[in-house]
């Protein structure tokens, strides 16, 4: 009983030490160089800068709830069969956050005031489709990564010709996500019904509406 309890406080804390540093952008290092290192900037006008920092923001906010939905899946779910790969997965999004500050705070700018309102919607849906079962849980990563590649080719076609350090940011991460959903497929996650991914991507349009202004 005693050592029940012990380790419930133990991943509490796990847990709040992930919250902190993912909403407060501290503490957490990347596992690989960003792509951008060694490119120089390019020269933006005022009105390149801010919407490329706008982009930049969405895409940070999308690693904060990249982080959330791992970390509520990870207290749920069994995953046994998988779950190395998770944590790899998980470890390449602390990467992209990582990546996407730095390039933030390269352009002069801020992540959103909104994360810690994304963080938490994002662990509760994580905790809960971890709960549900493997499938839904994997597939609930699949139908999330393909939302997120979806606005990651946008972004590329939106961002500045010029602007080669964002550019290489959202070509590897876009890499990456790729790879998390193929695998979370064919580790058993479930496809989705249109409905379900409609109902997704209305809500990763009111993350991407109000992390782009705040
Ligand atoms: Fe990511
Ligand atoms: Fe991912």
């Amino acid at each position: 009983m005693r050592q029940r309890r012990q380790s419930l406080l133990d991943r509490l804390i796990t847990e709040a030490d992930a919250v902190l540093r993912t909403v407060t952008s501290r503490g957490h290092a990347a596992g690989r160089p960003s792509p951008a290192e060694g490119h120089g900037d390019a020269e933006l006008s005022e009105r390149e800068r801010r919407h490329v920092a706008g982009l930049m923001r969405v895409n940070h906010t999308g690693e904060v709830c990249a982080q959330a939905l791992y970390q509520g899946q990870a207290l749920t779910a069994r995953l046994t069969t998988v779950r190395e790969e998770m944590q790899q997965a998980a470890d390449e999004e602390v990467d992209h956050l990582v990546w996407c500050e730095e390039r933030l705070r390269e352009l002069d700018s801020r992540t959103s005031v909104l994360n810690p309102l994304w963080y938490g919607l994002s662990f509760g849906l994580g905790a809960v489709a971890g709960a549900i079962g493997d499938e839904v849980s994997l597939g609930f990563v699949a139908a999330t990564e393909e939302r997120v590649c979806n606005h990651l080719r946008d972004h590329l076609k939106q961002l500045p010709e010029e602007d080669r350090k964002s550019r290489l940011i959202l070509q590897q991460m876009l890499e990456d996500e790729q790879r998390h959903g193929e695998n979370a497929l064919s580790a058993g996650g479930a496809d989705f019904p249109g409905p379900v991914k409609d109902v997704m991507t209305a809500v990763s349009k009111l993350m991407t509406g109000s992390s782009y202004r705040v």
